[in-house]
């Protein structure tokens, strides 16, 4: 293990111990038979930091596949069938507390593609089902049905949907529609809460997958997949720590000359995306204002303090947050950081001033990866399929989140929540790279020709 000016090896039960002054640095493991991975940390004078280091069992490269089969003694060798399943952005934010304002409602979206080893891709005679074991009532935590559904007399946000069901018309639980590609399926909007039903907080909750055969009800596969939602927003850090929402609704009548705090009092709530155009909800707002994004980043460039610690608070005073630590995956482990894909927050405002459409044009892989390992273009990482693999029958079919997982939470990440999949299937925590978790024959090429 190094440090880059230190190098350590291992005690007998696998400690490494490097002592170094107070500052930031960037420490490497090397160890045969491994990837070689890096993590970023922070010394604090006089005290231990602690890094837990799991290695993940070297990845075959095109070298390697020439000389060393992979090793076919993985958990998906025992299978027939597999699924791959992963949530669509790494995080979704909501709120706690619906009563003053809207930004975001609970919405999440998982997505699952089944294969049969040895087959290739699974699109029917099959029915693919999701539940939540543990989140199965969302209205015991979130008020959001209060302003949102039909049985309720007070004021509302527009949507008119049963409690537990999302502004889609998805419910906690049930089938999985087949997907605008029509190589896998898809849950959009499903509302749950990050508190689990017995109170416990847990951004990282678990679906259950479970693959049915439509002629014999037979189970023929099931897994769990994590769908990561967090109300950690931090406004709080500036807002105020009593009445955090009614403070940002006087700002903006003081700031913007909105009447939003009489017009609650008079039972009118109010979207932000009523008059500030958000894509994620896909409302226009109102001509000449601007869009949610350009208003919040702009606005708050220079009110955040940005410390040396570019995740304390920065971004994590709204994005969640120290608490929940969204941005965990192989990019994490690299020292990439929020403003390195985003830009900061001026950074972000220009982008948005200069014409950039907020969650529909976001960063690429490709702009730091090589062309081998970019998404489809003007597609978007999550929309990717893979394009050029070693055979074309390959091509087209499998979802780059499906072996990679979504952006943020890229394998392999660095919260165990995420790893339920590849540690399923190939035993470790890395993306898909074993060709055995879906073929049943040994094909010495890498994934990306
Ligand atoms: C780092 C500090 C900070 C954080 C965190 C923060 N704000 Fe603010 N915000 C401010 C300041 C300062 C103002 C100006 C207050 C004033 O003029 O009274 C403001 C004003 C606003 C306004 C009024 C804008 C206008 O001009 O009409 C809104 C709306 C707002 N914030 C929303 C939010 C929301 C929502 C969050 C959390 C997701 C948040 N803020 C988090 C510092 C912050
Ligand atoms: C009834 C319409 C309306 C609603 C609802 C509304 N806004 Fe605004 N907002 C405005 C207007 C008007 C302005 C000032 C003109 C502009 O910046 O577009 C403004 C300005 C802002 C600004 C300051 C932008 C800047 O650069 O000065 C922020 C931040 C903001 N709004 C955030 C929010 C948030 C967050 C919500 C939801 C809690 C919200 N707004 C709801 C109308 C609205
Ligand atoms: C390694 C690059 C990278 C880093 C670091 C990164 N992001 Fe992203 N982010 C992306 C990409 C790529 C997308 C678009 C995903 C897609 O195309 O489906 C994205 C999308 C987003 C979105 C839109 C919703 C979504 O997930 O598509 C938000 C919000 C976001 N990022 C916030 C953040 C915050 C906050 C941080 C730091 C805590 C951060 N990102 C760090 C690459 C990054
Ligand atoms: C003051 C609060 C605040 C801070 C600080 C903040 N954001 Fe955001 N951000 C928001 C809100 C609110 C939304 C949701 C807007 C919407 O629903 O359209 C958002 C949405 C986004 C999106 C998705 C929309 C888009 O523009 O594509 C990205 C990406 C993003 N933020 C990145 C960042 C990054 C990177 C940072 C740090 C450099 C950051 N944010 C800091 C409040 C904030
Ligand atoms: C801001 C630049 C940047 C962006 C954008 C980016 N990466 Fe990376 N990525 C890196 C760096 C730096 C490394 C570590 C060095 C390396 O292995 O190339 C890395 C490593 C990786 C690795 C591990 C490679 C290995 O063999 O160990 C994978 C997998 C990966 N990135 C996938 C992605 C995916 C998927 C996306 C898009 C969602 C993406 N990256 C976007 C910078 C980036
Ligand atoms: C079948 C599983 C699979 C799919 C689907 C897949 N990848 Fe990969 N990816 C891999 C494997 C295996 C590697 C490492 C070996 C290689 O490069 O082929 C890798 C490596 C990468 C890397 C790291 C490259 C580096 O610099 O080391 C990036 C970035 C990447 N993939 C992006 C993508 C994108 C973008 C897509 C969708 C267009 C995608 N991948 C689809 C399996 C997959
Ligand atoms: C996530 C599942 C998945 C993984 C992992 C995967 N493949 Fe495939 N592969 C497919 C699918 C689906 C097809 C298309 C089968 C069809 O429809 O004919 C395919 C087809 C192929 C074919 C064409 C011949 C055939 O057997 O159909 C080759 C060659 C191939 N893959 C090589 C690889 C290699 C090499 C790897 C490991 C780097 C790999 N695949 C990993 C899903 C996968």
């Amino acid at each position: 293990m190094t440090d880059g000016t230190t190098t350590v090896t291992a005690n007998s039960s696998g400690v490494f111990t490097l002592m170094k002054p107070a500052g930031g640095y960037t420490i490497t493991a090397t160890t045969a038979g491994y990837e070689t991975t890096s993590r970023v940390c922070t010394v604090t004078a006089g005290a231990t930091t602690t890094i837990n280091w799991s290695l993940t069992p070297a990845h075959a490269t095109y070298s390697d596949y020439s000389s060393v089969p992979p090793s076919q003694q993985i958990p998906a060798a025992s299978m027939n069938f597999v699924i791959l399943a992963w949530n669509d952005l790494g995080m979704h934010c909501a709120q706690d507390d619906y009563s003053y304002f809207l930004i975001l409602p609970p919405f999440n979206t998982l997505h699952a593609q089944v294969f049969q080893r040895g087959a290739g891709v699974v699109t029917s005679g099959i029915t693919v089902h999701y539940a939540f074991p543990n989140k199965a009532n969302s209205a015991l935590h979130t008020n959001f049905w209060n302003y949102s559904s039909n049985y309720q007399y007070r004021a509302k946000y527009g949507w008119n949907v049963a409690s537990n069901v999302g502004i889609t018309g998805t419910p906690l639980a049930g089938a999985m529609a087949l997907d605008a590609n029509g190589v896998g399926f898809v849950a959009t909007g499903i509302p749950i809460t990050p508190y689990d039903d017995n109170g416990t907080w847990d951004p990282y909750g678990s679906a259950t997958i479970t693959v049915t055969d439509n002629t014999t009800g037979a189970v023929l596969a099931s897994t769990n997949v994590v769908a990561p939602i967090s109300t950690e927003l931090n406004c709080s850090n500036c807002h105020g720590t009593i009445n955090t929402f009614l403070n940002i609704l006087q700002a903006h009548d003081k700031n913007s000359g909105t009447t939003l705090v009489a017009d609650r009092t008079n039972g009118t709530l109010h979207l932000c995306a009523e008059c500030h155009a958000d894509n994620a909800l896909g409302l226009p707002g109102k001509q000449g204002m601007k869009n949610l994004s350009l208003a919040m980043h702009g606005f708050h460039k220079d009110k955040v303090n940005v410390s040396a610690d570019p995740l304390n608070p920065d971004c994590y005073n709204c994005h969640p947050g120290p608490r929940t630590n969204c941005l965990r995956g192989e990019m994490f482990h690299a020292g990439q950081v929020c403003k390195d894909c985003h830009g900061d927050m001026s950074g972000m405002a220009a982008a948005l001033l200069a014409g950039r459409q907020p969650w529909l044009q976001e960063p690429r892989c490709g702009k730091c990866h090589d062309v081998k390992h970019q998404e489809n273009s003007n597609t978007l990482y999550r929309n990717s399929l893979l394009a050029n693999a070693p055979d074309p029958k390959m091509n087209g079919k499998i979802y780059c989140e499906g072996c990679h997982n979504s952006t943020h939470g890229e394998f392999s990440s660095t919260n165990p929540a995420d790893s339920g999949i590849p540690q399923q299937l190939q035993g470790d925590s890395s993306w898909s790279w074993n060709c055995y978790v879906c073929h049943t024959d040994y094909m010495p090429m890498p994934a990306h020709m």
